[in-house]
């Protein structure tokens, strides 16, 4: 039986995976404060919920760029899904596009575009970008996104370093050595190295630099990695269709704020431009209804979605999916409110 919350979840992936697939899954950068405030910074807003109102028919359907999903629930871009499921990434994209949602390909994937959308062509599907400092390169696969049929790029801004990670045998990741990189690594390079791989981000990439990704596929941009509102603004201004606010899941930087912290801030620089998305320890539906309620479009789930996978393959994908959903349509209904465009600050107790 699929395990019954995401806590349980957890524990049953962690039994199930690699111990080098775990550690790299479960690590946060530094003592993994960031990491941990994330799931607990959503908490502190507890509900204020609305009664007696007629709630016989409730939707969490909504769209993200026009397309329709399910619920506000999207799949984050992770690296390496062969890490946990023998199929990988084909396996995440026929999930998302059962379930209903959009599905961020990494980067960093161990499956190429291509392949991913042979795997669940009427899937939707995002494809996350870093820059590299060979642009040509970057450009050939902005150009691959948008002929393989995604309808987005996802430009991660949280490259300019590269983070060490203490769970880590001497702070770096070593895949496994059969893995390759068919999205990050130059045309015909079969490296596993991953780190080496990293180290071509651009880090001297900066807001002018945004419009690129645009120009080479013609999708829209959605700038992943925001934390602040000034930030977000001068991303909407240099033309982003939406903004993702995002610590990377306490991967980067310790330290750092917990998004749902500063959700609110962003939510009110971009006043309507352009939609919102938030990751980061989400780890319920009723944090999800939590992050709508702050103005947040759609949540990304990341490592929850790789528990998942861990432990169902495909179909545990969209059980995870399915159970955020169905516990996000029990919390709307329990706070009276039947559409997710009618969730807003109101149901929220603002923490002290
Ligand atoms: C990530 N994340 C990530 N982000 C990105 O832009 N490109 C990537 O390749 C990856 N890879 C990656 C691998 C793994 C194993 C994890 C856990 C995360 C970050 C991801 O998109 C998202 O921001 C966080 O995972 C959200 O936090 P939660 O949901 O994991 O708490
Ligand atoms: C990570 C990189 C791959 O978080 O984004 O592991």
């Amino acid at each position: 039986m699929f395990p019954p919350t995401l806590a349980a979840l957890e524990a049953a992936a962690e039994a199930v995976a690699s111990r080098e697939a775990w550690d790299y899954i479960a690590h946060g950068a530094g003592d993994e404060v960031t990491m941990r405030t994330n799931v607990e910074a959503w908490q502190r807003y507890r509900l204020r919920p609305r009664v007696l109102r007629d709630m016989a028919n409730v939707s969490t359907a909504t769209t993200v760029q026009v397309a329709p999903v399910a619920a506000p629930i999207l799949v984050a871009p992770t690296a390496m899904h062969r890490f946990v499921d023998a199929e990988g990434e084909p396996a995440t994209a026929r999930a998302a596009a059962r379930f209903g949602t959009v599905y961020a390909v990494s980067m960093a994937a161990t499956t190429s575009l291509e392949d991913v959308a042979a795997a669940a062509p009427r899937g939707t599907r995002w494809a996350q970008m870093y820059m590299l400092r060979d642009r040509g390169r970057t450009r050939a696969l902005a150009e691959r996104a948008r002929d393989s049929g995604c309808t987005a790029i996802v430009a991660s801004v949280d490259g300019a370093a590269v983070p060490r990670r203490s769970r880590l045998k001497g702070g770096a990741l070593v895949p496994p050595d059969w893995f390759r990189f068919p999205n990050l690594a130059a045309p015909g390079d079969e490296t596993s190295d991953i780190m080496a791989l990293v180290s071509d981000y651009d880090t001297a990439v900066t807001f002018e630099d945004l419009p690129r990704f645009t120009e080479w596929s013609g999708l829209p941009v959605v700038v992943k990695g925001v934390m602040r509102g000034d930030d977000a603004l001068q991303c909407v201004e240099a033309g982003a269709a939406a903004i993702a606010v995002s610590n990377h899941g306490g991967r980067t930087l310790d330290g750092v704020a917990a998004t749902a912290e500063v959700l609110p801030e962003v939510v009110e620089a971009v006043d309507g431009k352009a939609e919102v998305y938030v990751d980061g320890g989400i780890r319920s539906g009723v944090d999800v209804l939590r992050a709508v309620c702050l103005g947040a479009r759609a949540v990304m789930v990341g490592r929850p979605v790789l528990w998942g996978l861990a432990v169902d393959g495909e179909d545990g994908v969209v059980s995870t999916l399915a159970h955020l959903a169905d516990e996000l349509l029990r919390a709307m209904a329990l706070c009276g409110r039947d559409a997710v465009d009618r969730l807003g600050p109101d149901v929220l107790l603002t923490p002290r």
